[in-house]
């Protein structure tokens, strides 16, 4: 109702500036129903202050891209292993050149300059004051607070494109999105170790203690700079030389050397202020070097200078298109929950990791802490499954605990998406379980949704140095750089061996060979949302996926 009262004045503005975009006919392309919960409206901005806006192009031929990249990733399939390179991909994923003109023809006419900010141009970005934005999207923006944090942002409850342009825009954002702040998965669960030593690694998990439950070998890889991890840093989480020093002088002796390399993005930096080390950055970059021995690590450190959280992930993904780096790899423990994203924004920031996954990039992230009630414990009425890792370009990596055999961890993520349909490569996992547990949890989850996560490793009391001393963590954020770690040591055989790396892993891990290098994890289960969450059970699961990888079992797998 406040876009029909808008949509003249802006009609009118454009007439005084002499602008004839008001003639063009005007649709609402997004919006939301009201202010979602957990955000306030805070009140009018001010009409001067400037904004940036980015508006996703539809793409050339996604669909083409999605078959050629399941094709390369695929053991089954003639393709397997042929990743395509940096230069094939914009090809499919470029806007066409009508909509490039007539997206172009729109801002120009509002005076508007673009700046494309995606290797293919399918992602522009446009800094304007917010009348004029008003304008352009007929719409209102003002400023609403995130409730918990006091985070003020600019936002609006719907807008519009001219109708000629709908089918040219996937989105325009920030605009009807309320996502909170990105929150680090482990931070609140990190308790003081007295002791640098294990006894047990029962109770306390070091590098040597994963050798031994997943096989892990110590022979340090050869095939560096082709095979690079990647670790996602937000939230200006410093990963500390230091503290990387301390655990592996103490806990991986073999690689006291061992450093890693810093890449910035969005004007990010890694302050090396012992006070200012970061837990997660601090454990990512420790169960990285410190797992995938002689495997070079770089620490991606995403600053503030991007519009919101999410672009910063697509940010992260555009760079490692755009420049060689040699990532193979690419572990996150930073995790949203799906029904915070708009599903415009959930599926072009997937349509980003596909592109990954094209060029033979494994992208991980971490399954979540909450259980079934999504990142973190919260109150909720149905499940909340996490994202990226809902989407089926990822693999979602939970958490387990104990000796083996390992059991879930209670914290462990774990649903079924209601953004992305199950994949074929796990439709017969879905299934099964689903119809293993009837209808319970009827109408509180998705049943044809992605489910998620796909494997699982260690999650709890996690050995880590940290502003100088050994402390317990615990999380999903935990298992993801020691998955991660374990698939760039099978790239370096693979490279040795004169072979493709794996790059995207899932249907290579579903596939009969990979299933069977997972040890299934048969008992626990991941509560949440005021239930008890699903239960680990025989064959895939939504607590602990296929379970947990042995490294032996994986180079079988891979014909090694
Ligand atoms: C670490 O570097 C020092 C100095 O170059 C060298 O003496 C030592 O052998 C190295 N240690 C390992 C485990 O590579
Ligand atoms: C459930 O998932 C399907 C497949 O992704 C989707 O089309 C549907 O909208 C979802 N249902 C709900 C209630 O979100």
């Amino acid at each position: 109702m406040r876009l029909s009262i808008l949509a003249p004045l802006a009609a009118i503005l454009a007439v005084a500036n002499g602008n004839p975009m008001g003639r063009r006919a005007l649709a609402i392309h997004e919006s939301v129903k009201a202010v979602p919960a957990g955000f306030a409206h805070a009140g009018a901005v001010s009409p001067a202050q400037e904004i940036t806006l980015r508006i996703a192009l539809a793409q050339n031929d996604i669909a083409g891209l999605e078959a050629k990249t399941y094709a390369v990733s695929d053991p089954a399939n003639a393709l397997y292993g042929q990743h395509l390179t940096r230069q094939e991909v914009p090809e499919f994923v470029k806007p066409s050149a009508e909509t490039v003109s007539a997206v172009s023809e729109w801002l120009s006419e509002n005076g508007i300059t673009a700046k494309s900010i995606s290797p293919a141009g399918d992602l522009l970005q446009i800094s304007l004051s917010v009348s004029k934005a008003d304008a352009l999207l007929s719409t209102q923006f003002s400023t609403f607070t995130h409730i918990a944090s006091g985070k003020t942002s600019i936002r609006t409850l719907a807008y519009s494109v001219p109708v000629s342009l709908q089918s040219h825009i996937q989105f325009v954002h920030p605009t009807v999105a309320f996502v909170p702040p990105l929150s680090g998965l482990p931070g609140p669960r990190a308790a003081p170790s007295t002791n640098a030593v294990p006894a047990s690694c029962e109770d306390i998990v070091n590098p040597t203690c994963l050798q031994a439950m997943y096989g892990i070998p110590s022979a340090k890889a050869t095939s560096s700079a082709s095979n690079v991890i990647g670790v996602a840093g937000y939230l200006d989480e410093f990963a500390n030389s230091v503290d990387l020093g301390l655990f592996l002088s103490n806990l991986r002796t073999d690689l006291v050397n061992s450093t890693f390399s810093l890449q910035t993005i969005d004007d990010g930096s890694n302050d090396q202020t012992l006070d200012d080390a970061g837990i997660e950055a601090d454990l990512d970059i420790e169960y990285t070097v410190g797992i995938a021995g002689g495997v070079p690590v770089t620490f991606i450190s995403v600053g503030d200078d991007s519009v919101d959280d999410v672009d910063g992930f697509i940010d992260i993904v555009n760079s490692i298109l755009a420049e060689p780096s040699g990532i193979t790899v690419l572990t996150t423990s930073y995790a949203f929950n799906e029904e915070d994203l708009p599903i415009s924004l959930a599926v072009g920031m997937c349509n980003a990791y596909m592109q990954l996954g094209a060029v033979g990039i494994s992208v991980l992230f971490a399954s979540g802490d909450g259980g079934v009630s999504g990142g973190q414990p919260t109150t909720c009425t149905t499940f909340v499954p996490t994202a990226p890792g809902d989407c089926p370009f990822i693999t979602s990596v939970g958490g387990s605990t104990g000796l083996p055999p390992q059991v879930a961890a209670s914290l462990s993520g774990g649903g079924f998406s209601n953004f992305f349909p199950t994949p074929t490569y796990q439709a017969g996992d879905v299934a099964a379980y689903i119809a293993s547990i009837g209808d319970q949890y009827s109408g509180l989850y998705n049943t044809s949704g992605r489910g998620l996560p796909d494997v699982a490793a260690q999650a709890e009391n996690v050995e880590i140095a940290w502003m100088g001393s050994f402390w317990l963590v615990g999380g999903t954020s935990c298992a993801s750089p020691i998955f991660a770690s374990m698939i760039a040591l099978v790239n370096d055989r693979l490279i040795a061996a004169g072979k493709p790396v794996l790059g995207f892993l899932n249907p290579f891990l579903y596939s009969p060979a990979g299933r069977g290098a997972f040890t299934d994890i048969t008992s626990g289960n991941n509560p949440g949302c005021g239930t008890d969450g699903f239960s680990a059970k025989a064959g895939w699961d939504p607590v602990t996926g296929l379970g947990t990888p042995n490294f032996n079992l994986l180079l079988a797998a891979v014909g090694l």
